[in-house]
């Protein structure tokens, strides 16, 4: 018999320093930057972000993302037999942030735990990971998280970048079983993007080599997100045997209400069918998507049994889908 995994419990977590448009704005004023809420809302639909206090690191968001979706799976994280955490701002260099959150979850059953780094993708490729370790046999329960703290990376002086983000983590537990489930998934990246979107620093002989801050070029990125997200979607429902038409949610990547829009346009779904938080969370790259979906499910718009299409694309250039039966 054909073994899936099936999620079965999911969580979110924002810090609680909410930071609304022209708060930020009046920040930036001070160092002489110019924006304007009118601005960031007619652009991206960002009305405010979260960030987190200097001393909470991505896995503590990310305890408190876990928590909640063990509560809600009705898992104790000692059952977890896999741990895997998608960020591009890890509390340090190494371990991992997983092995990290492990710890803080008080696992000690020596189940693997480890990052996958591949920014605002992160999410879809760890879920595609371990659900092909559920299926492969290697793994029963597994905690899935995304968790980011992008606010670390921004570069305030750029206006054309540090509006975009906030802080936050998604958590979902996946189960086996012989029912469906997640029903296809589909990866990609393309190497020859990186300069697009990246943090060119390294550390080196005990200091940082290069700018450790965030750099994107907008436009490029826009362009090229909505190509690959409306590409990515069809592979995988041609995969899973499911028309558009069949798909009760969409949860993109929360990056810009614009690309959110134009991918719906190209599936042809009503934004109806869409999950929006970027309003309020902003931009939490691997965060994104699980914390979307938990606020989908905790609202009770996603229901059981239904058809969920996740989609992302972030820095690498790295892109892909999952079609998962809830
Ligand atoms: N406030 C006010 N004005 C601004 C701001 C700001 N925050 N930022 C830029 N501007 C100005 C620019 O300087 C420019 O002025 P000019 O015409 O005098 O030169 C003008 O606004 C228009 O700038 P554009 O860059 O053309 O604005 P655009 O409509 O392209 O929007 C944006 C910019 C929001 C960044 C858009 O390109 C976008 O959303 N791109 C995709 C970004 C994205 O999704 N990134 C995440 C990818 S996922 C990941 O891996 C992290």
């Amino acid at each position: 018999m054909r073994r899936y995994s099936r999620i079965v419990g999911t969580g979110g977590y924002l810090p609680p320093r909410r930071v609304s448009n022209n708060e930020l704005a009046a920040e930036l004023a001070a160092r002489g930057v110019q924006t304007s809420d009118e601005w960031i809302v007619e652009r991206t639909g960002i009305h405010a972000r979260h960030f987190a206090a200097p001393e909470v690191a991505s896995s503590d968001l990310a305890e408190q993302a876990a928590r909640q979706a063990l509560e809600a799976a009705g898992v104790a994280a000692q059952d977890l037999d896999l741990v895997i955490v998608a960020t591009s701002t890890p509390d340090m260099v190494f371990p991992s942030t997983a092995t990290i959150l492990q710890h803080k979850l008080g696992i000690t059953n020596g189940c693997p735990a480890f990052d996958v780094q591949a920014v605002c993708s992160g999410f879809v490729y760890a879920l595609t990971v371990a659900d092909a370790m559920v299926q492969a046999g290697s793994a029963r329960c597994a905690l899935v998280v995304g968790a980011e703290v992008f606010s670390r990376i921004l570069d305030f002086s750029d206006r054309t970048t540090c509006v975009l983000f906030g802080d936050g983590a998604g958590a979902v537990v996946l189960r086996a079983g012989d029912t469906p489930g997640i029903l296809a998934s589909d990866l990609h990246a393309d190497g020859r993007h990186v300069g697009l979107l990246c943090v060119p620093g390294h550390v080196s002989g005990g200091a940082i080599l290069g700018d450790p801050l965030l750099k994107m070029d907008g436009q490029a990125v826009f362009k090229l997100a909505v190509g690959v997200l409306e590409k990515t979607a069809h592979a995988t429902l041609e995969k899973a045997g499911v028309a558009a038409s069949e798909v009760d949610w969409l949860v993109p990547h929360q990056a810009n209400i614009r690309i959110m829009q134009s991918t719906a346009r190209r599936l042809h779904l009503p934004m109806e069918r869409v999950v929006v938080t970027v309003g309020e969370h902003g931009n939490t790259s691997a965060a994104s998507i699980p914390l979307a979906l938990d606020h989908a499910v905790r609202a009770g718009q996603i229901l059981p049994g239904q058809n969920v299409l996740l989609e992302g694309v972030g820095g690498g250039f790295t892109w892909g889908s999952l079609l998962v039966k809830m």
